[in-house]
């Protein structure tokens, strides 16, 4: 009997662990459930077990405990060549010696597919990527952004229904990654394909995903959409990776209605939102987003509390104002404004009180 689902999860990791030497888990209790057609992004420092989820979910590695069903059945019941997942990896493993219409035509051959149904196939895949003429060619004859087209192209010219991406990407230049980062993203929602993607690089997670999942040392940190993950991040981990991020010390003194007030060492006053804080007396860090900073007073609520602060720094750089702050011992708080007409630039040196709103100031694990 085959594992069956509650749910109408496509994808799913039930308390999996993983364990490469029987000692050491790199995985350590993983929970996952993706429906048909998500795009969702693995993120996090390396090492952190984003590559082993992937080799487990493709059938490659075994996991230690719990289980991972693809459709409702155990990935371990079900043989390679059924498991329907196409794979794109950071080092396009391209056959050199085959034809780039032979690389694709490959994983038709292993299905069984006849000859003119495989040659309108790849034709349409190719097409898709942009790569249609080429197919006469050898990898070493495209450079690295066409042979990775054509990876992504072998990837999907057999209809998978479950698409794989290990860094895909890391190997290219900016602006080729970014042209790519959509072309992926609009090819695997128009076609419907249900995509994993492992990446380190948290703009990039960002801008592609329905969902990322924050890794962090074998766990996932925080599991959300890209809007939640940025403006609602539940711990420190996932405050500090995602985005940039004002980091202050301090000591929650009261938590009432719904905020926390919190003494900061150098013994200053501020409102915050309590997130995983949950008595006076506990250590914390509270996180406050660079464009969320005023040092307008009147933008702010009668009584807020402020901190001062100086100017240790302007940079300019066209459409924002970057500045960097000293506030409260912490001499790298960055204040990020629009370059708006009649916008201050703050000049070194000066000195100024600044603010928030509370609900933009959060206060997390020490
Ligand atoms: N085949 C392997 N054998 C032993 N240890 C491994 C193997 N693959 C990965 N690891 C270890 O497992 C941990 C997680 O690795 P990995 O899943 O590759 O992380 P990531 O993809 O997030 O960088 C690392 O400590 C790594 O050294
Ligand atoms: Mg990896």
């Amino acid at each position: 009997m085959p594992d069956t689902l509650s749910n109408d999860a496509f994808v799913e990791f039930e308390r999996v662990q993983k364990s490469y030497d029987g000692e050491t888990l790199v995985v350590k209790d993983l929970n996952l459930s993706m429906p048909k057609g998500e795009f969702l992004t693995m993120l996090g420092p390396s090492g952190s077990g984003k590559t082993t989820c992937l080799m487990m979910l493709a059938g490659f590695e075994t996991a230690t405990h719990g289980k991972i069903l693809l459709d409702g059945v155990s990935i371990n019941n079900i043989p390679p060549h059924k498991r329907g997942i196409g794979m794109v990896f950071q080092n396009y493993a391209l056959f050199p010696h085959m034809t780039i219409a032979e690389n694709l035509s490959f994983p038709l051959e292993v299905r069984k597919i006849g000859k003119s149904e495989r040659e309108a196939k790849v034709k349409r895949a190719l097409d898709m990527v942009e790569m249609g003429s080429f197919g006469g060619r050898r990898p070493a004859q495209l450079s690295g952004g066409q042979q990775q087209r054509v990876a992504l192209a072998r990837a999907l010219v057999f209809e998978p229904e479950l698409v794989l991406m290990d860094e895909p990407l890391g190997a290219l230049d900016k602006q080729l990654r970014e042209k790519m980062q959509f072309e992926i993203t609009h090819l695997a929602h128009s076609l419907g394909i249900t995509t994993v993607y492992v990446t380190h690089d948290q703009t990039e997670a960002l801008t592609m995903s329905d969902r990322v999942a924050v890794f962090d040392d074998g766990r996932i940190q925080q599991i959300d959409p890209p809007d939640v993950l940025y403006e609602n991040p539940q711990n420190s981990f996932v405050a500090q990776f995602i985005g940039e991020n004002n980091t202050l010390e301090g000591t929650v003194k009261e938590i009432k209605d719904g905020i926390a007030l919190v003494q900061l060492d150098d013994g200053e006053l501020i409102d915050c939102t309590p997130v995983n804080v949950t008595a006076a007396g506990e250590r914390t860090k509270v996180s406050i987003r660079p464009e969320r900073v005023e040092f307008d007073k009147s933008r702010l609520k009668e009584g807020s509390h402020t901190v001062k602060a100086e100017v240790l720094e302007f940079i300019y750089m066209g459409d924002i104002f970057r500045t960097r702050l000293r506030v409260a011992g912490n001499d790298e708080f960055i204040v990020k404004t629009r370059n708006a007409p009649n916008q201050v630039r703050l000049e070194p040196g000066t000195q100024l009180e600044i603010g928030w709103q509370p609900e933009d100031c959060r206060a997390l694990d020490a």
